[in-house]
């Protein structure tokens, strides 16, 4: 894709990312259409609202470009997709829990170009463009190394897709490194706070496209490592993922598992 076409996106992405934050702030205080899809698994009247004014404002502006979200699945043929979660921490929004952002990723020849995640009760948007850095708001991110296991802060997302005892295993190994876990609710918000250091990874043993996409990419992009998460089926199926700062990757690829035969930031480097 060219850089204009590039520029052109991301200024769209910019207001439209504005917009669905100003939406999803003011259905947040009565969240309407509380429901459950499965286990543990939310959906309310604002999830589909968001979602229809971003598809709506990506197909105004961008009709030729594929768009995948959350609720309303795959719409359209391109190697330039828009991956959206309308509302990351669905039932902590349901709950009236200020913790939930929106996340919207585009992707073109399978490699995430931009991102946005906009966490409307905090006022913080961040965002992340290939090559040019990862903000929040105008504040450049950078990862944050911790000093050693006992310092570090890994965030453990959590599923029914995925057996309980498969995270309870995960989580008796990250305690048993010295670090300590969060479980905050969403995943995308998870990988936002890896970008800006405030926590020193995210793993998660299986996590759809929408939950990352965006995610992934201001992670690389304020320093971190990720795992290839977009390898294989990761679009249709999801994958696991794991984020955090470089100095991390060695212990925390041993203690969760994830990453261990791909590594997709040190393959563009080299
Ligand atoms: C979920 C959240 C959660 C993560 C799950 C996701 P939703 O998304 O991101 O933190 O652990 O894997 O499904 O349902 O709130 O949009
Ligand atoms: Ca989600």
């Amino acid at each position: 894709m060219r850089e204009g076409d590039l520029d052109a996106r991301e200024a769209a992405l910019a207001d439209i990312t504005r917009e669905a934050a100003e939406l999803a702030r003011r259905l947040y205080s009565d969240p309407q259409g509380v429901k459950l899809k499965g286990k543990q698994d939310y959906i309310t009247a604002a999830d589909g609202e968001v979602e229809r004014l971003i598809v709506g404002r990506i197909g105004e502006r961008f009709p030729q470009d594929a768009v995948l979200g959350e609720e309303g699945g795959a719409q359209g043929k391109s190697d330039a997709i828009w991956i959206i979660d309308p509302i990351d921490g669905t039932a902590n929004f349901a709950h009236r829990i200020p913790h939930f952002s929106i996340s919207i990723g585009f992707l073109s020849g399978g490699d995430p170009k931009l991102g946005t995640i906009a966490a409307p009760m905090y006022g913080e948007i961040f965002r992340a463009r290939r090559g040019r850095g990862a903000f929040c708001n105008e504040r450049r991110m950078k990862v944050t190394e911790p000093a050693d296991m006992n310092r570090a802060i890994i965030e453990l997302g959590w599923s029914v897709r995925r057996p309980a005892r498969a995270y309870t295993a995960l989580l008796e190994r990250v305690l048993g490194s010295g670090a300590t876990f969060l479980r905050a609710g969403s995943g995308a918000l998870g990988m936002a706070y890896v970008a800006d250091g405030r926590t020193h990874g995210y793993c998660e043993l299986h996590i759809n496209a929408w939950d990352v996409a965006a995610g992934v990419l201001l992670v690389e992009e304020a320093g971190g490592w990720v795992n290839d998460f977009f390898a294989g089926d990761a679009l249709a199926q999801g994958n696991p993922v794991l984020a955090c700062a470089p100095g991390l990757k060695e212990a925390l690829v041993g203690l969760t598992g994830v990453g261990q035969a791909n590594d997709k930031l040190e393959r563009r480097i080299q």
